[in-house]
Order: C-alpha cells, then structure tokens, then sequence
C-alpha cells in the first residue's frame, strides 16, 4: 500500500477561492496602509530564538511550548512579527536615521500549538508596527487600521475591547496587587498558574481555563495601577475613540499573551468564531527598546489574523473582478474563439473559455459554474455577419453586437458593474 499524503495538522492549502479573499485582504491592506502611510516591510521566517523569548517572554505560552526550532541550531521559525521588526529597526540603527517609522508586513508566522478551529501552526499576518512616537493618535490610529482593513474585507460584525497596562512601573504595581490579591487562592487555580503566580503574574489573567477565569473575575481590576501620565493617555485616547464614534468595551481583564506590552492594549474579536475569536490584536510596547536595544523608543502596532478572518467570513461574498466566458456553437469555430479571446485579454478584459470538445449547452454550463458576469457566445450564423451573441448572466438578456465593437461594449458594460 503506497501512503496517502496529506497537509500537516495545523496547516492550511488555499484552494484558488481562499487565495482570492487572501488576495483581496492583502490589496485591500496595502491599499489601507498606503493611505496612512506606511512601508513595507519583507522579514525572514527565521529569527533567533532568544530575541522571543527576551521580547514576548520566558514564561509566555508562546515560548514555553510553541517555537518551531530548527534542530540543532538556536533558530527558530518567527512566531510573530513585531520582535523582527524591532530587531531590523535596532540592527539597521534607524533610531540614528530619522527615528520615527511606519512599517507593516504580510506573511506567515508558526507556533507550534495544539491545533483546532482558527487556531494553527502555520498562519498569515497582516502587521503593523509604529516607532518613535508616545503619541495617543498613533493608538488611536494603529485601532482604526485595523478596523478599517477588516471593515473594508466585508466583515461588519466585530468588537473591540481595550485597555491600559500602563508603565513598567505601572505594571509592577499591577502585578503586585495580583499576587497579593490571588495569594490565599493559590491552591485553587491550574499547576501552570500556580508556577505563573511567582514568575509573572499577569500571565494568570490571561489563563482560559473556567477554574482560573471565575477566580480572576473576582479581583475587581480597574484603573488603580496607573500613573498619572499613563491614565491621561488611557483617557485621551478613549476620548479619541469616543469622537471617532468607534464601539468599544473597556476590558480591564485584557492582559494579552505577550509580555512586551505597555500601556494600550486591544483586541478585535468577532462572534462568527468559536473559543478562538479573536481576529487580531496590539497594543503599545515603549519598553521593548530599551530590553533589546537599550534604547528608549515608543512604539505601537497590530496584527490580524488571517485564517481568522478568512474563518469569520464564511460564506461572505468577496467581491470579486467580472470575469467573461466565451463559448462556440460548434468545434469548427475553434480559431475564431482563440482570437477573439486574444483580442479581449489585449484590451485587459479578464476572459477565459472551455477548450474542451463539449456543446454549446455544456460550454455554458461550466461558464456559470465558475461564475461568469457576460458570456460571448460564437455562432456560425452570427459571425457570417460579422456579429457575436453578447450575454448579460445578471440581467439574464443578450444582445446581438459587432464583433469589432465587442471590446468597446464589454468595457461600457463593466464601468457601470457593480
Ligand atoms: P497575537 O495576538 O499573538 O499578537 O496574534 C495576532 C492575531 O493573529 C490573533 O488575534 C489571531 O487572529 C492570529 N493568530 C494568533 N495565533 C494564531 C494561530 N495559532 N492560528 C491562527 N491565527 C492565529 C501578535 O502576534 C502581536 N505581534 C501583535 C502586535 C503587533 N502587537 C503589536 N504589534
């Protein structure tokens, strides 16, 4: 018995209408981060192994159980985008250029998690990441960003939670009145949360499991740890969201999975998901500088997953370019097809036909299936008169037309297709 293959677990093929929305997404963002912007910016898939584990965290579960190692070596390959992308700000000693950047970046990213619905261990991004500013509209930005890109792809329906962390010394503090608050409890949450309660604390809020969420929901978080500067710019930035009419919850539970986070965090979720229902995420991290590079640098970004909105999106339309099919009453009219075929990709008129030896009916049958918006039909009698069958599939009519006014007609028709 030869063995039958198939993908890894955790991995997805993308059929050619998958690749369609992945294509729409990633013009519609590049559209989006032009408009406001931003660079591009293509990174390796291998990184150094130590740069996560100083950036996200020893004791996040990305490092404790999902790097994807190259055996034998310290690399692994890159779980997420925004420690590369402070590595190649540091490396390149931009802070010594012009300092204040705005990239983003398209491509996979790999955790080697346990698989399940929207959560993979090879899946897509679409990042940005702003450096060298503190200021609260580069937040508010970095938000509308991503919001705008899911907005624009068709996803309608999805929230957004945000909060602040505040400073390292705010998040000290935080951490603190967590484990103090959590001390007599200890021996009710998960062995992980029992060995994250010493190490780092936050971490616990982040835990999933029901056991340890009731006994989190009862710490009563708000706004207590932040400093002075850190509230105005928890506030001015809530102010900002509030102005720009963008729906938000105030979570103060939203720690994030990452530890380099200062001050804002966010995440948007979308309720077509199930337990994995986040469909991206960020937030500030103006300490991650100074832990990898010993400088001072703010910094903020996002990034979306993918897969996730692929997921959400379900059965969504994603509108697509119109395409022409031309079909011929007869194999005879082979040469004609080909050159009338010819003529309208010449003119930049997306067409295709069906090459094989099949009738007019199955020609046109298989024209639908892939979804044709006008099809051309070639008729012995019709191209005696130098004429061609033009069909409208939306409005079910046809017309007769000129053959040398088909790509005139097509191209009217398309300026006014919706
Ligand atoms: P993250 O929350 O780890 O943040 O990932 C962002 C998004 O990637 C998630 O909200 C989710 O949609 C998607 N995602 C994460 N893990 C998986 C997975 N295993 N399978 C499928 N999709 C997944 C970051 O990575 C930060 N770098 C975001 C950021 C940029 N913060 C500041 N700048």
């Amino acid at each position: 018995m030869k063995k039958k293959y198939s993908n890894v677990r955790g991995t997805i093929d993308f059929s050619p209408q998958q690749n369609f929305i992945y294509e729409s997404l990633r013009n519609e963002s590049i559209k989006l981060f032009n408009l406001y912007g931003y660079k591009q910016l293509i990174l390796p898939f291998l990184e150094e192994k130590s740069l996560f584990i100083k950036s996200v965290g020893q004791t996040t579960d990305i490092v404790q159980s999902q790097m994807m190692k190259i055996e034998g070596k310290d690399i692994v390959l890159r779980p997420e985008g925004t420690a590369q992308v402070v590595r190649y700000y540091l490396q390149n000693r931009l802070d010594k250029k012009n300092s204040f950047y705005k990239f983003f970046y398209i491509g996979p990213m790999f955790r080697g998690e346990r698989p399940q619905k929207g959560r993979l261990r090879q899946f897509n991004h679409v990042g940005a990441e702003v450096i060298g500013s503190n200021s609260f509209y580069l937040d508010a930005e970095i938000i509308m960003l991503a919001l705008a890109i899911v907005d624009k792809i068709g996803l309608k329906e999805k929230k957004l939670q945000v909060n602040s962390l505040g400073c390292r010394k705010d998040k000290e503090k935080l951490s603190k009145y967590i484990k103090e608050k959590l001390k007599k409890q200890k021996n009710q949450l998960c062995p992980n949360c029992q060995r994250r309660i010493k190490k780092n604390p936050l971490r616990v809020i982040d835990c999933k499991r029901d056991s340890c969420r009731k006994i989190v929901n009862s710490l009563e978080l708000e706004k207590g740890h932040l400093c002075s500067d850190c509230r105005n710019h928890f506030d001015n930035l809530l102010a900002v969201l509030d102005d720009l009419k963008i729906d938000y919850r105030y979570n103060p539970y939203l720690v994030r999975g990452l530890d380099y986070y200062t001050n804002t965090v966010f995440e948007i979720t979308s309720n077509q998901l199930g337990s994995q229902d986040a469909l991206g995420a960020g937030g500030r991290y103006n300490d991650l500088f100074n832990q990898l590079g010993n400088i001072e640098m703010p910094a903020v970004g996002f990034a979306l997953g993918v897969e996730r909105i692929m997921l959400a999106l379900g059965q969504t339309k994603v509108k697509s370019f119109p395409l022409v099919f031309i079909a011929r009453a007869g194999n005879e009219l082979e040469n004609e097809l080909f050159s009338v075929l010819t003529k309208l990709r010449n003119s930049n008129i997306v067409s295709t036909c069906d090459f094989r030896k099949k009738s007019l009916k199955a020609q046109l049958r298989y024209g639908q299936k892939i979804g044709a918006d006008f099809v051309v039909i070639l008729g012995e009698e019709e191209l005696r008169k130098d004429k061609v069958i033009l069909k409208d599939m939306k409005k079910s009519k046809q017309e007769e037309v000129k053959l040398n006014q088909l790509t005139t007609k097509i191209k009217e028709k398309l300026k006014n297709y919706a």
